[in-house]
């Protein structure tokens, strides 16, 4: 536990060498959402290599670099490619970058990722606002040691996605025009997709995306008292009693056509916030 700790001070240390503002809103961006960087004026660009104890990105579509900069007259630390527990990463490595953030100063984290439409009313393309999550992987980034300098060892689940900035989000869209769903997200480990009956169980669990990313960092985010907007890019929906093959190309593709409409949303959130 010493070394976990002293690791996010080094990093957040080098962090904090080179850069000398203060942002107040994270973003992590997932697979094919890199689209958002070009919006951002950019002051300082760390490739993950850099960062002392970051792991590398080894995924398809994740550039692996954290960058420093504004978008829409806000400071903002954008994570831009993510780790991911089928990669083989312990969660505590996984999730390492949310308290490098927030002991950086971060108050507010957007994450963001690509995930299998499991409501039949969802399209590809669609950008869906998480309004709760379903912890589905079987694992758990705070198991083991409570890092008490983060927070308590049962933190408080019962509104983890902020009401206010979904609120916020839903305005944006409104006033931009821009179709956005609501629905909750389970989070599942991969790397494999799901089955046909997985498929029906995780929507008659209630669920209405399904995706490999995002709760670890949340529940990270949450244990020290972030304020969470999340968003999926709902690249493929799966229906089970007619489940066609999800190709990752495919995948990809939808999720930048839906990124194009969720960057619109991020921008006006940070010019509300
Ligand atoms: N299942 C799980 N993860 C995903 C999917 C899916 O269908 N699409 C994008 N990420």
């Amino acid at each position: 536990m010493e070394n976990i700790l002293q690791e996010i001070d080094e990093a957040s240390q080098f962090m904090a060498s080179r850069v000398k503002a203060k942002p107040g809103v994270g973003i992590i961006l997932g697979t094919g959402l890199g689209g958002l960087v070009e919006k951002i004026f950019i002051e300082e660009s760390i490739p993950y290599e850099e960062i002392p104890y970051f792991l590398h990105s080894t995924v398809e579509g994740h550039a692996g670099r954290l960058i420093f900069g504004h978008c829409s007259d806000k400071e903002v630390l954008v994570m831009q490619g993510r780790f991911h527990f089928y990669e083989g990463y312990p969660l505590s490595r996984v999730t390492f970058p949310v308290r490098v953030m927030k002991k950086l100063g971060i108050k507010t984290l957007i994450i963001s990722n690509a995930a299998g439409g499991l409501n039949p009313l969802f399209s590809a393309g669609d950008i869906m606002v998480i309004s709760d999550h379903i912890n589905f992987t079987g694992q758990n980034p705070l198991i083991g040691p409570n890092l008490e300098a983060f927070g308590q060892r049962f933190p408080d689940m019962s509104a983890v996605y902020d009401r206010k900035l979904i609120a916020i989000s839903e305005q944006v869209a409104l006033e931009k025009q821009i179709k956005l769903q609501r629905g909750v997200y389970v989070g599942v480990a991969g790397p494999s997709m799901e089955t046909p009956a997985e498929t029906r169980f995780l929507r008659m669990m209630g669920a209405d995306a399904v995706g490999m990313s995002t709760i670890p960092e949340v529940i990270v985010g949450v244990h020290c008292g972030l304020h969470i907007l999340g968003f999926s890019a709902i690249s493929n929906v799966n229906r089970p009693d007619c489940m066609e093959p999800a190709p990752f190309e495919e995948i990809l593709a939808n999720a930048a056509l839906a990124g194009k409409k969720m960057i619109g949303i991020i921008e006006g959130v940070l010019e509300k916030i």
